[in-house]
């Protein structure tokens, strides 16, 4: 790799900050409250801790190993005559195809912030659904605009790099999104009843509430959280610096993910049940419910707002220029591509995309961008949950399982985890992994129906 490696703590601080993301804030929370709390959070848990952290460590090792964007990584690692692995590294455009609906909801948050900034909140709950529906439905121009914004900062800082660029985005926006966070649920912790139902909503499990569907959902999202399957911690672990423990590395990634979405969650519920909400209101529950509670603080709610969206829009941006990476890297690599020709091809590819993607949601444009019964937006985002996530996930563990040799693997990662540790990695990446991706894979694609 030409470019200039990560220092140690900017490539946990990238890696954490690809993995949190919108993933933790805006989605984490409304799924928990949809799928009934605990005994969800359980099953997210152990997938994150059984299985993810697993692959993460695999895309980690191909990555650091391989040196180079993830085709070529697979490349020079595959040890078969025609090497046709190499093609799994393809998983670096499954990246191109989340950034058309993520930037667009990052671009929500932007306007979000706006009109924290320029306009009293809305103090109650139909106000704040009709406002969301309102942006999302009728106003193109204005989430266009945002997406721009949006598409703008990802290019500007791919453009500058590893190190003055990601290492430096992430060494700035992760600790103050930790701050934040970390300062929203103590300020939380006054509301005293509330908070103590939140906990128990988080983390006491009742098994009864949990459907095969909630199951499925929980595995998926712990996939989706860590990052799997876009090779996003695969194309930055090329620029790891040497001597790296990557298990060290993978650990804190899976942990700070893990808190920051637990936080996130907390926090949400707490205020949530403070101002007397149902935990189960979907996909606005950032967007509608938040303002609400918020305006009930007067001005000191408006700054908690303000602080809230901004933190989340630094998970989103932070996630967003892992996601656009791995293409530009394999531009560059691979086609001989200036940075600047990649990373412009990569941003206007899922700009374009991205907006109509914004206008598959939007009165009028919405008929004609429908793929079956889905628009544009839901469709993107099934096939990366539903296929493309775990296809890429199945084909990682098994050439790392199965192909590669043990040898090398076996003396690298023995030496970070001990025997005993990498006896059960080697077990969870050959059997549990597979086993679980597939389920996922045959399942939501509709073949199993459990
Ligand atoms: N982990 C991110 C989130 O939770 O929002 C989403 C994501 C980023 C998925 C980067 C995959 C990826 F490569």
């Amino acid at each position: 790799m030409a470019h200039p490696s990560f220092s140690r703590i900017g490539f946990i601080m990238a890696a954490a900050g690809s993995a949190v993301g919108l993933g933790n804030v805006w989605k984490f929370p409304y799924i928990t409250g949809q799928y009934g709390g605990g005994a969800f959070v359980l099953v997210y848990l152990l997938t994150i801790f059984l299985i993810g952290f697993s692959v993460l460590v695999a895309e980690m090792y191909i990555g650091s190993r391989g040196k180079s964007d993830t085709v070529t990584s697979f490349e020079h690692l595959d040890p078969t005559p025609r090497k046709p692995w190499k093609y799994a590294g393809l998983m670096a455009f499954n990246g191109l195809l989340v950034m058309t609906f993520y930037s667009v909801v990052i671009g929500w948050i932007f306007h979000y912030i706006f009109l924290t900034l320029t306009q009293p909140l809305p103090t109650d709950i139909p106000t704040a659904q009709a406002n969301f529906t309102h942006l999302t439905t009728l106003e193109p121009f204005s989430q266009l605009f945002w997406h721009a914004i949006a598409t703008l900062i990802v290019v500007v800082v791919l453009y500058r790099g590893v190190k003055a660029g990601i290492e430096r985005m992430n060494m700035i926006m992760m600790p103050s999104l930790i701050a934040i966070f970390v300062g929203l649920l103590l300020y939380s912790m006054q509301f005293g009843e509330a908070f103590v139902r939140a906990l128990e909503f988080m983390f006491y499990p009742d098994f009864s509430k949990l459907s095969s569907e909630a199951i499925v959902k929980a595995i998926g999202h712990a996939f989706f959280t860590l990052s799997i399957g876009m090779g996003a911690i695969m194309t930055y672990s090329a620029a790891l610096p040497h001597k790296n423990n990557i298990t060290h590395a993978a650990f804190w990634v899976a942990f700070l993910d893990t808190a920051i979405a637990l936080i996130a969650g907390v926090l949400v519920f707490a205020f949530l049940f403070h101002f007397d909400q149902e935990p189960a209101v979907g996909p606005g529950l950032v967007f509608a419910s938040m303002p609400v509670i918020f305006s009930q603080l007067g001005y000191i709610g408006t700054l908690l707002a303000l602080l809230f969206f901004l933190a989340l829009s630094f998970a989103g941006l932070t996630s967003a220029v892992s996601l656009t990476e791995p293409s530009v890297e394999y531009l560059i690599n691979r086609f001989g591509f200036s940075r600047l020709k990649a990373v412009a091809w990569s941003g206007l590819t899922y700009f374009g995309v991205g907006v109509l993607v914004l206008l598959s949601l939007v009165e009028g444009t919405d008929a004609w961008l429908k793929i079956g019964e889905r628009s544009l937006f839901g469709f993107f985002e099934h096939i990366t949950d539903a296929i493309l996530l775990p296809f890429s996930g199945l084909l990682t563990a098994l050439f790392i399982g199965y192909i590669l040799p043990k040898n090398a693997l076996r003396e690298h990662l023995e030496k970070e985890m001990g025997t005993k540790l990498y006896g059960v990695w080697r077990f969870s990446i050959r059997y549990i992994v597979p086993v679980a991706l597939l389920f996922m894979l045959l399942n939501l694609t509709g073949i199993i129906v459990v």
